[in-house]
């Protein structure tokens, strides 16, 4: 009998090799206790947490958790069946609500995680004989969608505007085009030039499907996203998005202005062969939805605090995914895995978490420290933070 698990024998052997040089598993943290959206107890210490996508700290806001309370008390713990039959409640509508109002768009479809709302809407909409044109370093979830479609997959070069116009003109005339795009890409905290991309698309017939998943509630006037902040969100016919970033809870979310969009509740798999999110999640996302559209204040402190920890971190000789802060990730390049595992440990010794990030989540094969902000971290704990990082660098040979 062949052993089915033999593919995973170099992964296995990396991580062992990794462990019996004794440093603590990274994938593999508990937190005891989670003071707020900044602070938590691991390992009996207090913690800063810079490596969580709680962007805009809804998850302690106390009306958030009350509305979670509430809908416990009032429709028990879950729906046990899908969207389409006994699993839509008002709360289900009522978020589907928040979410047409907060982009100011005519449709929105909410699914179990974002991971399944990129799997469904990817792959119902392009099919075996579609494109599915994407930025190389597109999220899993978006990958898996064109697989489970069948689409024939069509991957640009990172960013790179001339490359998506080369790669949609080679497309045969008349076939259907789905280009897709993150408007932040999470891994180095970069944002993506959607106005010269959608331009590109829309010259070449094809439809824009834009994950906003990592620049909801922070980035453009109303906390649309990047393709809000850069004046061509109405050019976008589907964004995606996740309450388990900015929102604060779990779930995922299409919205679009297409006309037939709300005939997709039938025939998406990933929508309709699963069970709908608990009353408690979508009333809370609701209630962190609507708070959000109102959260000017939130989203100014949030960027002086990327740029606070850039520059310091610059300053610092650290080497960084992006020249400028452009959104509230900020990715610190490491030589390797090892010096990479190295520092978080250092970090989390000196009581800061980020997360470690490898191939083959990374681009290029880096591996990352990535720190993400938060609205309610402190001019002091950005302070803080930076002194960990200048301990945790200093001891481990990563700055001198
Ligand atoms: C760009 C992007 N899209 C989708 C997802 C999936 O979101 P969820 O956690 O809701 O499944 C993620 C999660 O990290 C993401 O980074």
């Amino acid at each position: 009998m062949s052993d089915l698990f033999s593919k995973f024998d170099p992964v296995i052997e990396q991580r062992e090799t990794l462990l019996e040089s004794g440093i603590t598993d990274p994938f593999n943290l508990v937190m005891e206790r989670v003071e707020s959206p900044t602070v938590a107890i691991c390992n009996g210490r207090r913690t800063i947490l810079l490596g969580t996508y709680n962007y805009m700290g809804m998850t302690f806001d106390p009306d958030v958790v009350a509305a979670g309370k509430q809908a416990l008390d009032d429709f028990g713990s879950g729906t046990t069946g899908s969207r389409v039959l006994n699993g839509t409640y008002v709360g289900h509508k009522a978020v589907e609500q928040a979410l047409k109002d907060f982009y100011a768009m005519d449709h929105a479809m909410v699914f179990s995680t974002g991971y399944q709302a990129n799997l469904g809407i990817i792959s119902t909409i392009a099919g075996k004989d579609d494109y599915v044109v994407l930025d190389i370093d597109s999220h899993a979830s978006i990958y898996d969608g064109c697989a489970m479609g069948n689409a024939q997959i069509v991957p640009f070069r990172h960013n790179d505007i001339e490359a998506l116009e080369k790669r949609l003109k080679r497309i045969p005339e008349g076939a259907g085009k789905l280009v897709v795009l993150e408007g932040v890409y999470s891994m180095l905290g970069d944002i993506a030039p959607l106005r010269e991309m959608i331009a590109v698309c829309k010259a070449n017939g094809a439809m824009v499907l834009v994950d906003e998943a990592h620049s909801m509630g922070f980035i453009g006037e109303h906390g649309r996203g990047v393709a809000e902040a850069q004046g061509v969100i109405d050019d976008v016919d589907f964004i995606i998005g996740t309450f388990s970033k900015s929102v604060g809870t779990v779930g995922g979310f299409c919205v679009s202005n297409h006309p037939k969009f709300e005939i997709l509740r039938l025939v998406c798999r990933p929508y309709v062969f699963t069970a709908s999110l608990p009353p408690s999640v979508v009333a809370t996302a609701a209630t962190s939805i609507r708070k959000l559209m109102d959260s000017a204040d939130k989203r100014a402190h949030l960027w002086e605090n990327s740029k606070r920890l850039h520059a310091g971190l610059r300053q610092l000789g650290f080497t960084l995914g992006t020249q400028e802060p452009q959104s509230a990730i900020i990715a610190v390049i490491m030589p390797d895995l090892e010096k990479g595992a190295a520092m978080w440990e250092a970090l989390l010794n000196e009581g800061l978490y980020v997360n470690l990030a490898r191939p083959p989540a990374t681009p290029a094969g880096m591996t990352l420290l990535r720190c993400s902000l938060c609205a309610l971290h402190t001019e002091d704990q950005v302070g803080e933070i930076l002194g960990m990082f200048a301990a945790a660098g200093r001891a481990t040979g990563c700055i001198s």
